[in-house]
């Protein structure tokens, strides 16, 4: 019986080297049955009236706590909208969700603005989503989103470390420590104190004011490796440039016509979210259209 399965394994292993683009032919037959999936226009700016303040836990649309097949990540406050029944409406409760789902989500229950809702969702859909089912995962890698599109493409969820996750938590380890994604009692407590010593008033200017910082990575404790190609947090023309033309060729090398048709429709949307109030100039890194 051992022989047999070593066999068959060794077989599916030959299997596997033969077909090293089994992950491709995956997601093009997928498409071929089911089309690429629907990009609907992303969200204008909500209307007056509909954008007032608004309780997210309610008797009338209560938090439920995400059962165990439910996906939740290292962002709280889309863990929380995605748990929240009132804005189950818009973001899916499993937390396998359409960018235009969080766009509206974010805007809806956090009063987040239209453009760095849309620069936020759509960068993430880029970087750690899968652009042909047009399906992302607010936490780990999930089957949920389709078959991944071609390597070197990630399609990890938000919890895929070094593209938006980046080790900047204040609840959660490093990724070198342990589980980015995880709710840390001990950080938890910490930040909680921290906050309560100084009674409420933000501490971003303190603590960016005590330890400046600029972009790298972590290896292992007291290892910080400078990224001087990174852009500043404050450079959002940079952050596109950046995202668009090294970070996203890096993950889609080649692409085909169905393909480069998602992306620069998603890359589209990206721009759109840095067209009005940063009057950035539009890079195209597969041509135009
Ligand atoms: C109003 C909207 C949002 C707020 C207030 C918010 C807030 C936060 C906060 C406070 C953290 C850090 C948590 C901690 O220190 O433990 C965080 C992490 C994170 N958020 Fe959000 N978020 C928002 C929207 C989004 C959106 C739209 C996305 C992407 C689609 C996103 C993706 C992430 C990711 C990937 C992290 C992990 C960062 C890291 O660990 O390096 N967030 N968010």
């Amino acid at each position: 019986m051992a022989i047999f399965a070593s066999f068959i394994l060794l077989a599916l292993v030959h299997l596997v080297a033969a077909f090293p683009t089994y992950d491709s032919i995956a997601v093009y037959e997928y498409v071929a049955r089911n089309g690429v999936a629907a990009i609907p226009n992303s969200h204008l700016p909500l209307p007056k009236g509909q954008d007032g303040l608004k309780l997210v836990n309610h008797p009338a649309h209560p938090f439920i706590t995400a059962s165990p097949n439910d996906i939740r990540g290292p962002c709280p406050t889309l863990n929380t909208i995605a748990s929240s029944s009132f804005l189950a409406h818009y973001l899916p409760r499993n937390g396998v969700v359409r960018p235009d789902q969080i766009v509206i989500a974010v805007m809806e229950g956090l009063k987040l603005g239209n453009d760095f809702a849309k620069f936020s969702c759509y960068q993430a859909l880029l970087m750690n989503g899968n652009s042909l089912t047009n399906l992302m995962s607010i936490g780990m890698k999930s089957p949920l989103t389709g078959p991944d599109t071609p390597k070197p493409t990630l399609v990890g969820g938000l919890t895929q470390h070094g593209t938006f996750q980046g080790d900047t938590s204040m609840t959660r380890v490093d990724a070198f420590f342990g589980d980015q994604a995880v709710l840390n009692k001990d950080l938890f407590q910490g930040s909680a104190s921290t906050a309560q010593l100084h009674n409420g008033r933000s501490l971003v200017p303190e603590i960016f004011n005590k330890h400046p910082f600029v972009p790298g990575v972590n290896h292992g404790k007291n290892n910080f490796v400078w990224q001087p190609q990174t852009p500043p947090l404050s450079s959002f023309c940079r952050i596109y440039e950046d995202t668009v033309m090294r970070v996203i060729p890096g993950q889609y090398p080649k692409l085909t016509s169905v393909l480069r048709d998602a992306l620069n429709r998603n890359l589209g949307f990206f721009y759109g979210a840095v067209r009005a109030e940063h009057n950035c100039t539009q890079v195209f890194p597969y041509g135009r259209d």
